[in-house]
């Protein structure tokens, strides 16, 4: 079996940031043809050149997960440029933490939108490609405050629940094209979004809480996403893999 990624084209979301960022990294170090999407122009231009000057083989594309133009357009585009499309990891998120009983109607619906709505648009958009080729894998980045409902607010939570849904309906369908289907659950991942939650005391109080004794760094979840997106995990499909630590169930 071929380890490398040298004949996989990769698209990967919230690219700009974060886990995103490190998940585009290790695909490219692993031979794939990336493209990092995201809305930071600037960062994602800087970030693909960097790679380039490597001789790594990627691209940067502006994308909204939330315009349903932009996301078939981008897509689409893609795959006339390469003739397939033979992963995708969907980092992109957002979210804040509001007092349930404060929360706007606004508030929620954005989060939702991201979160939830941009998933099923970028998931289609590429589904639909890696269904005329018979082979793809999806991993969708969601939460570990799925199963512990603390982390985020509840429209955050209820979205990135709702990736499990759409991954787990996905999978079951898509599963006869070839296409697997998972979710990773990260929990304590050090990156702009979690720095933006917790003050650096917080983390240390948070560390004691967590078997492992430290908070991950993003590229552990690139590690996760690129082997589930690997023929080695070919019979994965339909899981949710939290990423805590042993920080969930150790009390
Ligand atoms: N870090 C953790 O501990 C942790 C824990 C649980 C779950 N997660 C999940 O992991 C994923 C990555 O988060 P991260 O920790 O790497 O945070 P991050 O560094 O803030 O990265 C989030 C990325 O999502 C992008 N994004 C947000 N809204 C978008 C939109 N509408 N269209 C396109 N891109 C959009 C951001 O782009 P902009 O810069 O343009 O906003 C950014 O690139 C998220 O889905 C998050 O919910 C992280």
């Amino acid at each position: 079996m071929e380890l490398s990624f040298q004949n996989k084209v990769a698209l990967v979301t919230g690219a700009t940031s974060g886990i995103g960022e490190s998940t585009a990294w290790l695909y490219a170090e692993a031979g794939a043809q990336v493209f990092l999407l995201g809305r930071n122009e600037k960062k994602g231009r800087s970030i693909a050149l960097a790679m380039q000057e490597k001789g790594l083989r990627a691209a940067y594309f502006h994308l909204d997960v939330t315009d349903e133009a932009e996301v078939k357009a981008v897509v689409e585009n893609i795959y006339k440029k390469t003739g397939k499309i033979d992963i995708l990891v969907h980092s992109a998120g957002f979210g804040v933490r509001t007092v349930f009983t404060e929360l706007s109607y606004a508030e929620w619906q954005r989060q939702i939108e991201i979160n939830l709505h941009g998933s099923f648009l970028i998931a289609q958009a590429a589904a639909k490609n890696m269904k005329e080729k018979r082979y793809g894998k999806i991993v969708f980045i969601s939460s570990g405050s799925i199963i512990t409902g603390t982390g985020g607010g509840a429209p955050y939570v209820a979205a990135k629940a709702g990736q499990l849904g759409l991954m787990r309906a996905m999978a079951h369908e898509l599963a006869t094209y070839n296409i697997n289907v998972n979710v990773i659950g990260p929990r304590n991942i050090e990156t702009p979004m979690f720095s933006g939650v917790y003050s650096e005391e917080g983390k240390r109080q948070l560390i004691e809480k967590i078997p492992l004794k430290r908070i991950a760094g993003p590229e552990e979840i690139a590690g996760l996403a690129l082997y589930l997106t690997h023929d080695i995990s070919s019979y994965i499909t339909g899981q949710f893999i939290l990423v805590d630590g042993g920080r969930t169930y150790s009390s």
